[in-house]
C-alpha cells in the first residue's frame, strides 16, 4: 500500500515513529510535513494530504492532529475523500471494510504508539466489503 502522511504540530512528535510502523509493515509512505513542533494550522496539511490522495489513485492517506478532529473535518470537504477518525483496531477495521475510507486520521493527544500501531495493523489488512456497503459509501456525496 502506499501512504502519504501529513501532520500539525499536535502530531509532530509521533510522526516519525508512525512512518517507521507503516514501512515496517512493508508499505510505502511519503511525507507532506510538518518538519517541525513550531505552531501550524492542520487544515493546510489536510488539504495538501486530500489534494496528493485524489490524484494518486489508490493510496490512502494518514492525518494526525491533537485529537485528530479537525484533520478529518478538513479532509472530509475533498469530494472523493473518506477521512475516519479512529481510536482503536475496530474502528479503523470497520472504517476500511463498511466505509472504504481512504484517510486515517487519529490524535496524537488520544491515541498512544502501541495503539497507533494497531489502528495501523487493522487498517492495512482490511479490505471495503462492497455490496450494500458500496450503494451507502455513494450515498454520502451530495
Ligand atoms: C492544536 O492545538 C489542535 O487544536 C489540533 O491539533 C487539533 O486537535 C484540532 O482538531
Amino acid at each position: 500500500m502506499k501512504f502519504y502522511i501529513a501532520t500539525d504540530h499536535a502530531g509532530f512528535a509521533i510522526k516519525e515513529d508512525v512512518k517507521e510502523i507503516v514501512k515496517n509493515m512493508g508499505h510505502e509512505i511519503i511525507d507532506l510535513g510538518t518538519n517541525s513542533p513550531d505552531r501550524v494550522d492542520y487544515p493546510d496539511f489536510a488539504h495538501k494530504l486530500s489534494e496528493k490522495v485524489l490524484e494518486d489513485s489508490g493510496s490512502f492517506g494518514i492525518l494526525i492532529c491533537g485529537t485528530g478532529i479537525g484533520m478529518s473535518l478538513a479532509a472530509n470537504k475533498h469530494k472523493g475523500i473518506r477521512a475516519a477518525l479512529c481510536h482503536d483496531a475496530y474502528t479503523a477495521e470497520m472504517a476500511r471494510k463498511h466505509n472504504d475510507a481512504n484517510v486515517l486520521c487519529f490524535g496524537q493527544r488520544v491515541v498512544g504508539l502501541g495503539v497507533a500501531e494497531s489502528i495501523i495493523k487493522a487498517w492495512c489488512e482490511s479490505e471495503f466489503e462492497g455490496g450494500r456497503h458500496a450503494t451507502r459509501v455513494e450515498k454520502i456525496e451530495l
